[in-house]
């Protein structure tokens, strides 16, 4: 904590990087530090946010920078630097480029943000927080991965559409990793708290499942340059807010597993309950055999890419 305010910096002042750091300023949760390789692009961006306080009632706290040294005292530090998907691309044809950006930036949150807590945001998300906890030497607790509440998010809005109910009664969950593997859990999403599947038939349900696991490359289809980043940006918000303000809410996040699950040494979505000291702790449902299974599966996938392309492991 810096001067008794909060300090949260984000690292890449892209699309997912400045849609992050303008939620945290709406949300007035401290000095917001944006830094990025191209130091105009995020101090142009800085100021126009600082400039918006006035029409949206925030005051002017958030700062654009290319350098480390500005992000010393942060308490949490969100990073979105890295190369998004193009159409045809998977998240994980952007391991190399991506990989050699969460080195640096690691590094530089070594140095000057030691007791931070991070979010990794870069894709391909499970593997580049894995790389993102050995870069900085972190404990695990302190390196978190957001995807599960955009991929949760985005099942919420297909559920709540074809229920015909408002978004704000529908919570849905999502595991796994953060790609074709990833977990939708029919029986842990609810309507005001009744299961889904009391709600619509198999085969709708089924349908939205295979929706939400393609829903990051149906936007990158319609974009034709570049990944979402409204929904993205917001969800690391929540994660960083739950952190700073110690509310302990229970998300799914990208954590490092010591045998939940029955695996370990890989990261991958999970419930997770968040505070002032970041993973506060991973919780583990009852899984049905076949849900069990998948989510052991897409943890497989990633761990072999952790060895095999990362070198990890
Ligand atoms: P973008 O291209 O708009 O922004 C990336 C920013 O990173 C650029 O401003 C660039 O200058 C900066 N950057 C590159 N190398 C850097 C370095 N070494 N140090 C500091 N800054 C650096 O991309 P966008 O759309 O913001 O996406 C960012 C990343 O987030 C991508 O890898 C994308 O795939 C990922 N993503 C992840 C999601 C998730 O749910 N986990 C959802 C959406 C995007
Ligand atoms: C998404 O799911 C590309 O990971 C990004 O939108």
């Amino acid at each position: 904590m810096a001067n008794g305010k909060r300090k949260i910096s984000v690292i890449g002042a892209g699309n997912v990087g400045a849609t992050c750091a303008f939620s945290l300023a709406e949300r007035k949760l401290g000095d917001i530090v944006m830094l990025d390789i191209f130091e105009g692009f995020a101090k142009g961006k800085a100021l126009d946010m600082s400039q918006a306080g006035q029409i949206l009632n925030y005051d002017g706290i958030v700062t654009g920078t290319s350098s480390y040294e500005d992000i010393s005292g942060s308490d949490v530090v969100i990073v979105t630097s890295g190369f998004p998907r193009k159409p045809g691309m998977t998240r994980e044809d952007l391991i190399s480029k991506n990989a050699s950006i969460i080195s640096e930036v690691g590094a530089g949150i070594k140095d000057h943000a030691p007791d931070s807590v991070v979010i990794v945001v870069t894709n391909p998300l499970d593997l580049m927080t894995y790389h993102m906890w050995k870069a900085t030497g972190f404990p695990h607790q302190r390196v978190i991965g957001q995807a599960g509440i955009l991929d949760s998010a985005r099942m919420t809005h297909f559920v709540a559409d074809a229920v015909g109910v408002s978004n704000e009664d529908v919570h849905a969950m999502v595991l796994g990793g953060h790609g074709d593997t990833m977990v939708p859990l029919p029986r842990y999403t609810t309507v005001s708290g009744i299961p889904i599947t009391q709600l619509l038939d198999t085969e709708t349900i089924e349908s939205i499942g295979k929706r939400t696991a393609g829903g990051g490359g149906e936007i990158v289809k319609l974009l034709e340059r570049g990944s979402a980043f409204y929904a993205p940006g917001n969800a690391a918000a929540i994660m960083a807010e739950s952190v700073v303000g110690d509310r302990k809410r229970l998300l799914p996040c990208s954590a490092y597993l010591t045998g939940q699950y029955g695996m370990e040494d890989v990261y991958i979505g999970v419930p997770v309950i968040l505070g002032k000291n970041g993973v506060e702790k991973i919780v583990e449902l009852n899984l049905e055999q076949d849900e069990l299974e998948r989510l052991q599966e897409s943890g497989s996938f990633y761990k072999s890419q952790l060895s095999e392309v990362l070198g990890w492991g």
